[in-house]
């Protein structure tokens, strides 16, 4: 499988790195497009001074490829490239608005708006909250036109204990509405409920 991931300078580098983890693990080549802002929150929230792809994949033999994000004139700008999906891990409210437009002024939103006109599956995982009048328009403009608004909105019904187990959720969430297999542990099992969890 080949699945398209871009990242934003929303807040939620975490769910990125979990997410491409994932991808990796189950074999899937990962094409990777990251905003000036996305750099700067794997900076800030994973501590990495420029992109690195053997730490975004959990294994120094990755499948992933990274691309300039203003080569608009890249393999993945154009509908020929056949892919499986397109994930927008986390997505900022500005690129949502400029998917919410059909604009491609650079490879994130340019890519996105060609997996919406070849009608392939597009899943933006926004952060922001609250949400803006603006925002909740451009959700469903986009779901509309065939995307798969899937905010980073954590479940806490499995009872996590740790920062990783809310992150799993998400990145779980992700890799089933991609139909690709993984081992995070998110799912609700009734046979198996863990105690609530006590606040400090
Ligand atoms: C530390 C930091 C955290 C941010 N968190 C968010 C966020 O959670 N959601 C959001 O929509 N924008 C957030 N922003 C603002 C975006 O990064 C900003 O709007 C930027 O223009 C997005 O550009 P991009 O969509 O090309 O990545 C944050 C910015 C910084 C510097």
């Amino acid at each position: 499988m080949d699945i398209v991931t871009a990242i934003t300078g929303a807040s939620g580098a975490l769910y990125a790195q979990r997410f491409i983890t994932g991808l990796v693990a189950a074999g899937v080549r990962v094409h990777l497009v990251i905003s000036p802002l996305g750099r700067r929150l794997l900076h800030d929230e994973l501590g990495m001074e420029s992109p690195d792809l053997p730490a975004l994949a959990g294994t120094p033999s990755h499948t992933i490829t990274l691309y300039n994000y203003n080569d608009v004139g890249s393999k993945l700008a154009s509908g020929s490239f056949l892919h499986d999906g397109m994930v927008i891990v986390p997505c900022s409210s500005n690129t949502l608005a400029e998917c919410a437009h059909g604009l491609g002024g650079n490879l994130i939103s340019r890519a996105a708006a060609v997996t919406l006109k070849e009608r392939r599956k597009l899943i933006l995982v926004h952060r922001e909250m609250p949400l803006s009048p603006i925002d909740i328009t451009n959700y469903q403009v986009l779901t509309q036109a065939g995307a798969i608004l899937a905010p980073a909105n954590p479940g806490f019904y499995l009872n996590p204990t740790t920062v990783t187990e809310v992150v799993d959720f998400v990145a779980g969430k992700l890799l089933d509405l991609l139909n690709i297999p993984h081992a995070l542990d998110t799912r609700w099992d009734p046979k198996n409920v863990r105690p609530p969890v006590k606040l400090d």
